[in-house]
């Protein structure tokens, strides 16, 4: 089937008009497009803080006005530039200039260049692959980063903070799954059975033990130590949260941090790195090269399976858009926000 520059369909777009900002579901044709590339039928996207940014006035994501916005997408493939990517092939694309300047995957039709194409993995669907999305394969680069370190299942907890949201539920479930002892920290204390359900061993400050990490009592400066706790650890929320679990790892322990949530300044000793040898490693999903993109997946799909992928996603439409991304802008939403598109 061939689809020509008047073909329409719909599309979540933020736009920029003489310093007024909108955003919005419209009807735009194959034309707005770029014109190189695959062009997919959207099924599934799902929402991130990234995408709340892009679509906000102040936001500093978006690169491009109007831009349909939406860093994930997955679907079928209709038109294919490449003899690899046969047309009917489901598969996944985000990362690089995706739903930032170039449109993202908030829209019935997307294209997409084939070097960013990422074939389904065999053993998920497309909607499973879209609530794992970017915060899963976030966490799955976590997880690497921290293994690669030397971390294994015997060697302790691990502290995943921002534990209810996308980046966190997903590391919580693919740390679980494989047999790690899990401490979720969380402010939302409504999150507790959902983070339990998912693997969570201890959960930490609203939600029961406030020694460490509540969102709103991260005011105080840390310690420049304190009692060594964890194994390693995952953080996306930043700020003080990430000034909190550095001075608590335990010795030669690390923590991969990918998330501004809570700040983008870290204010910290050095004592933790030059008395106990912990590491900070850093963790960027949007240049990953991809073949490393295709191969993380394949592990998603396999030994980076998480635990209960159906727990985690929750259904919306694109109508349903301009409310969610203000609450995950505002830190409240639970799991992950799938977007129905043309599934
Ligand atoms: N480096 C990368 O490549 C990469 C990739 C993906 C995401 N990220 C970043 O990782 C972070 C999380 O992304 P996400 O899509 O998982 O977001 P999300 O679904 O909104 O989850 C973020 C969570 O952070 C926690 N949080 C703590 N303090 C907060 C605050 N002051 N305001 C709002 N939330 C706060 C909340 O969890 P609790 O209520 O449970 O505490 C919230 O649910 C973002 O900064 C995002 O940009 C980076």
């Amino acid at each position: 089937m061939t689809f020509t520059g008047s073909d329409t369909f719909r599309a979540f777009v933020a736009r920029t008009n003489d310093s007024q900002f909108e955003r919005g579901v419209v009807s735009l044709t194959l034309g707005d497009l770029p014109t190189d590339g695959v062009l997919i039928d959207v099924a599934w996207s799902g929402v991130n803080y990234k995408d709340a940014l892009a679509a906000t006035a102040n936001g500093r994501v978006a690169r491009i006005s109007p831009l349909v916005v939406g860093i994930d997408l997955a679907g079928h493939v209709i038109e294919s530039d490449v003899d690899w990517l046969a047309v009917g092939q489901p598969v996944i694309a985000h990362g690089y200039e995706l739903g930032v300047s170039r449109h993202g995957g908030f829209a019935e039709r997307a294209r997409v260049p084939a070097e960013w194409v990422v074939p389904l993995p065999d053993g998920l669907t497309l909607r499973e692959a879209m609530t794992i999305g970017t915060p899963g394969f976030t966490a799955a680069l976590s997880v690497e980063a921290l293994e690669s370190d030397g971390l294994t299942p015997g060697t302790g907890p691990i502290l995943v903070t921002g534990a209810s949201g996308g980046v966190g539920s997903l590391a919580v479930s693919i740390l679980a799954r494989r047999g790690y002892e899990v401490a979720a920290s969380s402010g939302k204390p409504s999150a507790r059975p959902y983070l339990r359900r998912l693997g969570a061993s201890t959960l930490m400050g609203r939600l029961g033990d406030t020694t460490l990490i509540d969102r709103t009592d991260l005011v105080q400066p840390p310690k420049p130590l304190s009692s060594a706790r964890w194994a390693g650890a995952i953080d996306c929320v930043g700020g003080a949260a990430l000034a909190h679990v550095l001075p608590s790892l335990s010795p030669g322990a690390a923590v991969a941090a990918s998330g501004n949530t809570g700040g983008a300044d870290l204010h910290t000793s050095v004592l933790p790195f030059i008395l106990r040898g912990v590491s900070l490693l850093g963790i960027d999903s949007v240049n990953v090269a991809i073949e490393d993109r295709r191969r993380v997946w394949q592990r998603l799909a396999t030994d980076l399976r998480p635990s209960d992928i159906a727990a985690i996603g929750h259904e919306i439409s694109l109508e349903d858009l301009d409310g969610a991304l203000d609450a995950i802008g505002d830190g409240g939403v639970t799991g992950r926000l799938l977007v129905r598109i043309g599934a």
